[in-house]
């Protein structure tokens, strides 16, 4: 099989429309999406994503940020795809995201605790494995 990655659309991305955008760019880039679907994130889902957070000052603000709204799962393949899409993405923070990113493009600081940066892209093959359970198990 081709490396997988697990990609979400946050709640500020599916809110202000921007799931055809995102999922264009990676279709764009090459990558199949093999898996899609959208759905209210759980508290349990969320413990388990974020475990690595617990305890940082922006934990719970970023638990209720990704329970505010609905969000899109989608699994996308492809040779290097995880970090291929994690330069898709850009940097954390949108402010000083590259122009071009998805994050850069089409995010901002809204000045708030947390960064909303409109998605989510798994950092190693373990990463994603363990996340695409935690979606689709
Ligand atoms: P992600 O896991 O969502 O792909 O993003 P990332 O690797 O670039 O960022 P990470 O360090 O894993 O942080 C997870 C998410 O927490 C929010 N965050 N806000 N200081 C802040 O305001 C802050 N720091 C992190 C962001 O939504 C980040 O994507
Ligand atoms: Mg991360």
């Amino acid at each position: 099989m081709t490396e997988r990655t697990l990609i979400l659309i946050k709640p500020d991305g599916v809110a202000r429309g921007l799931t055809g955008e995102v999922l264009r760019r990676v279709e764009a880039k090459g990558y199949r999406i093999t898996a899609l679907q959208q759905m209210q994130a759980s508290t349990e889902q969320l413990a388990a994503h974020y475990a690595e957070h617990e305890g940082k000052p922006f934990y719970q603000p970023l638990v209720d940020f990704m329970l505010s709204g609905s969000v899109v799962a989608a699994i996308a393949e492809g040779d290097r795809v995880i970090e291929g899409f994690r330069s898709l993405a850009g940097s954390t923070e949108p402010t000083t995201a590259a122009p071009g990113t998805i994050r850069g493009d089409l995010g901002r600081d809204w000045g708030e605790k947390v960064q909303k940066n409109l998605v989510h892209g798994s950092d190693s093959p373990e990463s994603a494995e363990r996340e695409i359970g935690i979606w689709f198990g």
